[in-house]
């Protein structure tokens, strides 16, 4: 069921405007109308650069000035970007609702800007920065960094952008969040907006926090690995979608 029928949209808003739980799952599409990059869609990140060689800790060990400069380019292309409808949506959503939960994976902090405060960032924050050594993590905006790679303002040790890699386990205190806002009780709808889902914890939240009773729907312009499992599908864009769902 697409959207492109009007009444798929519908059944969406009426659904929506019903729960009393919400969870919702962005991904890189939301901040897309907003002009920041994918990863996989065409002009993607993951199109122009192999992932293995700016997103492991391999990476950073061989080369941590290349990784930040890659980084430091992400988080100045950033620095002057603004919400858009879509992240304006799920703030008013989340002010509409007793039970409200947003899970990102972005890594940007145009969710907070447009005004959410109920989330979770499992793949970590571009504006935060962790010392190798101690795991220290501090807030720096200052884009571009006076110096590559930053140094650890306590001990003078390496710094690394505080954001998840590949090999490496998702952000544990947002999963911690996450998990006790599934188990504290029934979510009557899961909105899973511009995300590939192509990550197995994305899919599995996604279809555990549905449960038995709630509604799966997925926003986004086209076929996703969770695609098939859920209950509407609005194929188009979030930031077009969403604000005349909600
Ligand atoms: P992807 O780049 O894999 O997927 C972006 C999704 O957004 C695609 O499904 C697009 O169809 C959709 N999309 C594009 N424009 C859209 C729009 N205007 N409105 C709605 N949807 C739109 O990005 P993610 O699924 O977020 O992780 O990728 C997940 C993770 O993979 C990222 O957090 C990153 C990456 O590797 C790490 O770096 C750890």
């Amino acid at each position: 069921m697409d959207n492109a029928e009007p009444r798929a949209l519908e059944q969406a808003r009426e659904i929506v405007l019903a729960a009393r739980s919400v969870f919702v799952m962005t991904g890189a599409g939301v901040s897309a109308e907003s002009g920041v990059p994918t990863f996989r869609s065409p002009g993607g990140f993951w199109r122009n650069i192999d992932p293995y060689k700016v997103a492991t800790p391999e990476a950073f060990a061989a080369d941590p000035a290349f990784v930040w400069e890659w980084y430091d380019a992400r988080r100045t292309q950033l620095r002057d970007v603004r919400p858009n409808p879509a992240h304006e949506a799920i703030a008013r959503l989340e002010a509409g609702k007793q039970r409200f939960f947003l899970l990102t994976q972005n890594v940007d902090d145009l969710h907070e800007q447009a005004g959410s405060s109920k989330i979770s960032h499992i793949h970590g924050k571009i504006w935060e920065v962790r010392c190798v050594n101690e795991g220290r993590v501090r807030e720096d905006r200052r884009a571009p960094l006076p110096q590559l790679p930053p140094r650890c303002p306590h001990c003078g040790g390496l710094e690394r952008p505080h954001v998840v890699w590949f090999g490496e386990t998702i952000d544990e205190p947002s999963a911690e969040t996450v998990e006790s806002f599934l188990e504290a009780g029934r979510i009557d709808v899961v909105l899973v907006i511009g995300t590939e889902s192509s990550f197995g914890y994305i899919q599995s939240w996604a279809v555990r926090a549905r449960g038995a009773t709630g509604a799966l729907i997925e926003v986004n312009p086209g076929e996703t690995a969770l695609s098939r499992r859920a209950d509407l599908r609005l194929r188009g864009k979030a930031g077009e979608i969403l604000p005349r769902m909600m």
